[in-house]
């Protein structure tokens, strides 16, 4: 056997095993190889085992002086393109105004679509450039981005333009989704908008594989369910996998139609219930849940500790955005998940995985096997739990995409 690269000296290589959750599958399992070495050949891994082990030759070696390995952190929820920011609801928040009542006003969401919509491609692309370069260094490899602050149709392509302009300028992969946000404030409005997501906008992003999913806000202040699924069914219809925000604020059965629809996903989940933890367990729809909203709003937090008891496989992600979390670290996703949702620090590393991985249907990612793209972290120190236990100073020292190390 031989290797471009051995990497040598790792205290603990750390991954989860098998291919995320499949039929009920839940958290998954850590598989730990102390005093380790890692084969990597053509920016694939070619061998993990224990250091002595190793019988190949390398071209070079990088000893990383026993510190942990990690898979790359996948973070599966990120609005991270927009224009202007939402200070103003930030101060309105602390004397009393609520996140709903500011949408209701006309603001919140609405005032990030007037902004990005008057932005150009330029400067949206910049700004969204700096951002994934934070949530990189924080340890993402894969980023799912969201349209949503394009409201026209024009807008939404405008703005997964930008995505995919924003792919080419990151080593870490992008997965782009067409986010349909919310309804115009006229209701009379709505039937006409539901048809052209589902006659033109949805088609034409298929069409030019924009996104490779479709995502639809169910909340009070967004869209029903009856609603959201003429436009999830049409995204099916379109070869479109899909994805919900639900039971963010309330039920309104979110949360049962990502289930009828199968979907990938159902992010948020702050609202919701015993009955739904059950209807999720022994389902491939992944519950995401969004530990930066719960503290930047100050709502409950997401029942991970109850989803994953009842069977549910959970991911979490830093729903990175302007109103809700304005949260640039993935590995402090994580951290929050522990403090918050009650989660272990193993579950969180699956979490951030594996489970974050089957959240975007991707099967060959989130894991450090034999054969896979070499995406991995190398922590600053010999414990990998370090990672969900530090707060406010980086918990990742490198981290490799495709072999080649892309943060130092
Ligand atoms: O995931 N709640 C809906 N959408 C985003 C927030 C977007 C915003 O406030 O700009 C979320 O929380
Ligand atoms: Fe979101």
């Amino acid at each position: 056997m031989k290797a471009d690269l051995l990497i040598t000296g790792i205290s603990q290589l750390v991954t989860a095993e098998g291919p995320g959750p499949k039929h009920g599958r839940t958290m998954g399992e850590l598989k730990i190889i102390e005093r380790a070495a890692m084969g990597i050949s053509g920016g694939r891994l070619l061998w993990t085992g224990k250091e002595h082990e190793w019988a190949g030759e390398a071209v070079r070696r990088i000893d990383v002086g026993n510190c942990a390995v990690v898979p790359g952190l996948i973070d599966p929820h990120t609005h991270a393109v927009w224009a202007g920011d939402r200070l103003a609801d930030f101060e309105a928040r602390t004397s009393g105004a609520t996140y709903e009542s500011i949408l209701t006003a006309g603001g919140g969401i609405r005032s990030t679509i007037r902004a990005t919509t008057k932005a150009s491609r330029e400067e949206l692309v910049a700004l969204a450039k700096s951002r994934i370069d934070a949530l990189v260094r924080s340890g993402a490899t894969v980023i799912e981005v969201k349209s949503g602050y394009g409201f026209t149709a024009a807008g939404e392509i405008a703005m997964l333009e930008a995505i995919e302009e924003l792919a080419g300028l990151t080593p870490a992969r992008i997965v782009p989704t067409l986010l349909i946000h919310i309804p115009p404030s006229d209701p009379t409005d709505r039937p006409a908008y539901v048809s052209l997501m589902r006659d033109e906008l949805i088609p034409e992003v298929a069409r030019r594989k924009l996104a490779t999913a479709v995502d639809v806000f169910v909340e009070k202040e967004a869209w029903n369910a009856e609603e959201a699924e003429v436009m999830l069914r049409a995204a099916q219809e379109n070869g479109l996998r899909t994805k919900l925000h639900s039971e963010q604020f309330h039920r309104i059965g979110g949360l049962e139609l990502g289930l009828r629809v199968g979907a990938l996903s159902v992010d948020h989940l702050e609202a919701c219930g015993p009955e739904q933890y059950a209807a999720l367990a022994g389902t491939a729809t992944i519950a995401t849940i969004l530990p930066g909203v719960s503290l930047h709003l100050g709502i409950p937090a997401a029942p991970g500790r109850r989803l994953i008891d009842a069977g549910a496989a959970v991911a979490v992600g830093t729903d990175l955005n302007p109103g809700s979390s304005p949260l640039f670290s993935i590995s402090v996703a994580l951290a929050l998940a522990v403090r918050l949702n009650g989660l272990t620090a193993q579950e969180a590393l699956v979490a951030g995985t594996v489970n974050a991985a089957s959240a975007l249907g991707l099967v060959e990612s989130g894991r450090i096997e034999a054969g896979l793209q070499a995406d991995f972290l190398v922590l600053p120190g010999s414990d990998w739990r370090e990672l969900v236990y530090v707060l406010g100073t980086n918990a990742v020292r490198e981290v490799w995409v495709k072999g080649e190390r892309i943060v130092a």
